[in-house]
């Protein structure tokens, strides 16, 4: 298994560019389920998690080929072999769900492998399944799998859910573009994946309005038809990079960043004594005065704090000046990577779903083990604002999410490298 060596190294300064949404990405990447003309993605990131996709919409009978160096991703499923959603490749990706509303809608039933739980929490499905009978489908549990059938199709119907899920809106969405009549789906999730995901659907001809807001009204249409769409920004990817000046000093453009992507952290950002700048290429982000002030974050759905960059945000206030208090509300498991950073000589108090850091002036390089996939990168943003050398191990979790990270950041000036294992 490789891993990553960083060596603090002092401030940065140069352009960082942002590629296109994971998240984003993965639920637009089953959208190509619910049409006989292709689809086609351009501003995809190259990860595995998008390679994982790949297998598993070619496992249904999906063409995907990728192009320009995996930028482009042209698929088309104009004939479906297959309607089951094998565990082998579930498990590796919870995103393999976002099959399930598309394969019902479009061919009356679907078999999906239930994801299991992960290292940051169980992650049930009760919310995509409730969502999915509120359209008429009867889904019953055999042998880990989901069974869902709609033999008589979906049917429009006004759904409120419990709580906002994002993948639970993606997959409902989806599925109530091919119902018959009007779907009212409330507390519907309100992230820019999901405007992203409607905006493509739009272009395939689905009516849909609300997205962004937590009511989406879609009128059920015949058939969809191909579209080319371009993913949007990774604000996840863009807010962790925002970090590496905030933590090591300097000045770093984020291009193809955007403040409505990344609002309530960047609030954050500021409160904590970190620059924040719209350009025309992106966003500029400086640290010039000396250590950061510790701020305190509550994670939240979109527009709130998002949990996916809860663990780099603690790697900063590790060094800030200050107690702060980080409340993880989404994730019931997720502060895994403060018992890494406590071996970097982070002070961190974890008690339920409440971290609480008190700054120390400097971290020292260490041996760490990447846990997770956020985890991982904010070891690595501790790794450049440490002294010495810092080992993060079982790289595999980045590689599911950020693209080229040791290229991005070695051109910024951080000493990093990856060493290559055979085993
Ligand atoms: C979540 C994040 C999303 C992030 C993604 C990957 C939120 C609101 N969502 O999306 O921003 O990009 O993880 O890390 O921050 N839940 C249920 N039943 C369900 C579905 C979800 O109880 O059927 C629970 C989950 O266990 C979790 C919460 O709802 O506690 C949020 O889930 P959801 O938004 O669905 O998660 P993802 O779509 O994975």
């Amino acid at each position: 298994m490789d891993s990553i060596l960083v060596t603090g190294n002092g401030p940065l300064n140069g352009q960082i560019p942002i590629a296109g949404a994971k998240n984003a990405c993965l639920t637009l990447m089953p959208a190509t389920l619910l049409s006989e003309e292709p689809l086609t993605l351009t501003n995809a990131p190259r990860l595995s998690d998008i390679k994982t996709m790949t297998l598993l919409l070619q496992s249904l009978g999906a063409e995907v080929s990728s192009l320009q160096d995996g930028q482009v991703l042209a698929m088309s499923s104009h004939d479906l072999i297959s309607h089951t959603a094998d565990y082998e490749i579930v498990r590796k990706m919870r995103a393999s769900n976002l099959v399930l509303g598309p394969m019902l809608a479009r061919l009356g039933q679907a078999v999906v492998s239930l994801p299991g739980g992960c290292a940051i929490g169980a992650r049930p499905m009760d919310l995509h399944i409730e969502a999915l009978e509120a359209l008429g489908a009867e889904i019953e549990l055999k042998d880990g799998y989901l069974h869902a059938q709609a033999p008589s199709g979906l049917k429009g119907a006004v759904h409120e859910m419990r709580f906002a899920s994002v993948g639970a809106t993606e997959n409902m969405v989806m599925a109530a573009t091919l119902a018959k009549g009007t779907t009212v789906l409330k507390n519907a999730a309100r992230e820019p994946e999901i405007v992203d995901l409607v905006e493509c659907l739009r272009k395939m001809g689905a009516q849909i309005e609300g997205e962004g807001t937590s009511t989406i009204e879609i009128q059920g249409v015949d058939r969809l038809h191909g579209a080319t769409h371009q993913v949007v920004t990774d604000r996840i990817e863009l807010g962790t990079y925002m970090l590496a000046p905030a933590i090591c000093g300097g000045e770093v453009e984020l291009l193809g960043g955007r403040l409505s992507l990344v609002g309530a952290f960047v609030e954050k950002l500021n409160a904590a004594g970190i620059d924040v700048e719209e350009t025309d290429k992106g966003l500029k982000v400086a640290r010039k005065n000396g250590r950061v002030t510790a701020v305190d974050v509550t994670t939240e759905p979109f527009p709130g704090f998002p949990t996916d960059l809860q663990a780099q945000m603690m790697a900063l206030m590790c060094t800030a000046e200050g107690t702060s208090v980080l409340e993880e509300r989404i994730f019931e498991n997720r502060f895994m990577h403060a018992p890494e950073l406590m071996r970097m000589g982070a002070q961190i108090d974890v008690h339920g779903g409440t971290a609480t850091v008190t700054g120390v002036e400097g971290l020292k390089g260490a041996p760490v083990m990447a846990t997770d996939l956020r985890a991982s990168v904010s070891l690595i943003l501790a790794g450049l604002a440490a002294e010495g050398e810092t080992v993060v191990s079982r790289v595999y979790h980045l590689d599911r999410g950020y693209e080229h990270v040791v290229r991005k950041l070695e051109g910024v000036g951080a000493k990093i490298e990856r060493i290559k294992s055979d085993g």
